[in-house]
């Protein structure tokens, strides 16, 4: 017998009979390893004749790739009757209370929009919902972006492969379409909220893909901006639980309101994290406006009989604010000690008269 035949043999049953995988390695390292004995045949093609060469090269690469298999093989079976092993003896024992660390926690952007539907329930809001995935029309052209408008840009939109009409449906880059969806299918007086998640082509410490908002609607016969500003002064300082927040309206302009006027808080950014309702500086926290005529005659309304208020606000950011998170990417990573750490017990519901947090 040859070197090669030799060796394969004794290898091949060596790697047959090892027991467990402490016992194949040491077969792998006494054959395969740096000073096993098939690199030790290799070694000594430097020393042979280009023709011998030649013929010995590929058979001897062939031995190591034949071995190689076989322990794979073999290591394969050995792993497989190893787990079957652990898994015979080893019990879970279902009846053991799950350990305080994996109790199920609530994320905070549960939190605060069970925080935020709780407040605006209170002052009588019901909440609408509606799909992620929009048509142009409730998305943008409804709410009075013209086509070709720049504002329709700025949304950074996820379109859509064009369906058999060629039309391209979106995810929807807020929750202003549900606006849309309500007041088409509901008549006035109409108060409500939209929590939901909106999607927009952005990613760094203060963007994510998928984010979520809170809308609110309010149309009535009578609704003026009055109404507007002492809702939502009301909402913040419910949200923040600080009776002194005090609030400012910037004007700003959105397509689908008119007047249209960013809400400010007071703040204090002194310290290095932002506090709310002292201070001399100014954070901003949401849209809003009166719903422009345009959209309520494109759901059917007639803006001489009715009027009304909606309000747009980035729940992510909010909950940023309010629990002192300095980077929104880990919300969605799944790390348990973040989730620990950040969590809220699933059963302590927020409520107006026990404390929202
Ligand atoms: N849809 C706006 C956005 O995503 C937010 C917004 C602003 C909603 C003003 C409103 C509003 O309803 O009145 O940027």
């Amino acid at each position: 017998m040859s070197d090669i035949e030799t060796i394969e043999a004794e290898a091949l049953s060596a790697i047959g009979g090892a027991n467990d995988l402490a016992t194949l390695d040491g077969v792998r390292v006494s054959e395969l390893g740096k000073k096993g004995r098939v690199s030790a045949l290799m070694k000594t093609l430097g020393g042979m004749d280009p023709e011998e060469r030649k013929e010995m090269g590929p058979k001897l690469n062939a031995l190591k790739n034949r071995l190689n298999d076989a322990i794979e093989t073999r290591k394969t079976i050995l792993e497989d009757e190893e787990l079957d092993a652990r898994l015979a003896s080893e019990k879970a024992d279902l009846s053991l209370p799950p350990r305080p660390y994996h109790t199920g926690g609530l994320h905070p952007v549960m939190q605060v929009f069970e925080e935020i539907e709780e407040i605006f329930g209170a002052m009588g809001f019901a909440v609408a919902e509606g799909p992620d995935i929009e048509d142009d029309f409730h998305n943008f052209t409804a709410l009075n972006f013209p086509i070709g408008h720049p504002a329709r840009e700025d949304h950074d939109t996820f379109f859509m492969t064009p369906d058999e009409n060629g039309e391209r449906k979106v995810l929807r880059t807020h929750t202003s379409p549900v606006q849309i969806r309500t007041m088409m299918n509901e008549k006035p007086p109409i108060r409500v909220i939209i929590p939901g998640r909106v999607y927009r082509n952005d990613w760094d410490a203060t963007h994510t893909p998928m984010f979520h908002q809170v809308e609110g609607l309010v149309i009535d016969k009578v609704t003026h901006m009055g109404h507007l500003k002492g809702c939502l002064t009301d909402f913040a300082r419910a949200f923040f639980e600080v009776d002194a927040v005090e609030t400012r309206f910037r004007p700003h302009f959105f397509p689908f309101t008119e007047p249209s006027a960013e809400m400010d808080v007071k703040c204090d950014r002194s310290g290095g994290n932002v506090k709310i309702g002292q201070g001399d500086d100014w954070l901003e926290i949401l849209g809003s406006g009166m719903v422009h005529p345009n959209v309520l005659r494109n759901c059917g309304l007639d803006p001489n009989e009715y009027q009304g208020f909606a309000f747009g606000m980035g729940v992510d950011r909010l909950a940023m604010l309010k629990y002192g998170m300095p980077d929104l990417r880990p919300y969605f990573e799944s790390d348990m000690r973040w989730l620990s750490h950040y969590g809220f017990k699933p059963w302590l519901l927020p409520s107006l008269s026990g404390g929202l947090s």
